[in-house]
């Protein structure tokens, strides 16, 4: 299969059209790429898991253009209108009980479904004209770095799907903050640019879920995650230039991925900037760790001490798992 990536109206209803026949089409949100499918035929999610390879345990999120349609796919609460109100069309995915009618592929065979509401115009615009419901994990290969151009789609999935449409680079760059809303409290599942204390400001009380990610929570949050195709390494930053050259002395050649202004202290070391803040961070990190291919071994700046990184943090955590220096 050739793969195409296209970006004018007629791709977008050729898109569509391919959706509504049961295939798959790559599209942009403003988070990351999504691998999109109907998320009401059960064939559809399924070759989702086949074209990720992906754990089918591992739910997908449904996207959905306006609050009336959440109605079609599960029970919605108040909680969940007033988040909707808040915050979406956003980087937002909320846990709801769901209705019989979204089939067991694209929940893992759950209760509940996880509920979407993205805010790129070009999803949107995918969601009005498909007509239903679309089923989408982020559209890498399953385990490594989330996309967030057309190309880093391009390059993963090239021959599996016959369509990516081009919507730019994702604006947050990284994925939805999960909220669970079926348990007593809300919980936060999956840190993203919304922040727990911004859901708490509406709900008044939400928290981060702080034990082991267990079968029942946000399976996907189990799996060692986007990983780059080299070894990297967490390091604080007065450790940066020796874990740099311990790497160089073994005969690699490292890049440094940090803040630009930790770069600018390092003028003479391989660098791929984050950018001057936490948004900056969480629109590059996944780009950064794409690029960092190209080098023998990444070497992250730990950012931990600075609250505003926390997302960008989980993120790179996942990517080094536990690798220091
Ligand atoms: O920003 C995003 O959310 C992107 C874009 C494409 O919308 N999508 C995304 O999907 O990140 P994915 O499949 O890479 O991550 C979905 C996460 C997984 O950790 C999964 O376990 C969790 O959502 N999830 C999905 N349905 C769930 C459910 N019913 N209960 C708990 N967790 C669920
Ligand atoms: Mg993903």
């Amino acid at each position: 299969m050739t793969t195409k990536i296209g970006d004018t109206k007629q791709d977008l209803l050729q898109a569509a059209t391919l959706l509504r026949e049961g295939s798959l089409v790559a599209f942009p949100t403003e988070t990351v790429y999504g691998l999109g499918g109907n998320a009401l035929d059960r064939e559809a999610s399924r070759k989702i898991y086949a074209v990720k390879g992906r754990p089918s345990d591992n739910p997908l999120i449904v996207h959905l253009a306006k609050w009336e349609d959440v109605y079609s796919i599960a029970y919605p609460t108040k909680q969940a209108k007033a988040l909707y109100d808040a915050f979406c069309p956003g980087p937002l995915t909320m846990i709801l009980k769901k209705l019989p009618i979204v089939p067991d592929e694209t929940t893992g065979g759950r209760d509940t479904v996880a509920v979407r509401f993205p805010s790129h115009p070009v999803a949107r615009a995918l969601i009005e004209a498909a007509g239903v419901p679309i089923a989408a994990p982020s559209a890498n290969v399953s385990k490594h770095v989330s996309p967030t151009t057309a190309w880093h789609v391009y390059n993963d999935l090239e021959g599996k799907i016959p369509l990516i449409l081009d919507g730019g680079a994702s604006d947050v760059g990284i994925e939805s903050t999960i909220v669970d809303l079926t348990g007593d409290e809300p919980t936060v599942l999956r840190p993203g640019d919304i922040t727990a204390e911004e859901i708490k400001a509406v709900l008044g009380s939400a928290d981060y879920y702080h034990g082991e990610i267990k079968e029942a929570l946000a399976p996907g949050m189990k799996y060692k995650h986007y990983s780059p195709r080299v070894p990297c390494y967490l390091a604080k930053r007065e450790s940066l230039e020796s874990a740099y050259e311990s790497l160089k002395a073994q005969g690699t050649t490292p890049v440094l991925i940090a803040t630009a202004e930790t770069i600018d202290l390092h003028p003479a070391l391989n660098a791929i900037s984050l950018g001057r803040d936490a948004r900056d961070a969480q629109h590059r990190i996944y780009g950064a760790l794409r690029e960092a291919e190209k080098f023998g071994a990444a070497i992250i700046e730990d950012l931990s001490d600075r609250k505003e990184y926390f997302a960008a943090m989980d993120r790179i955590k996942k990517a080094t798992g536990g690798n220091v220096l």
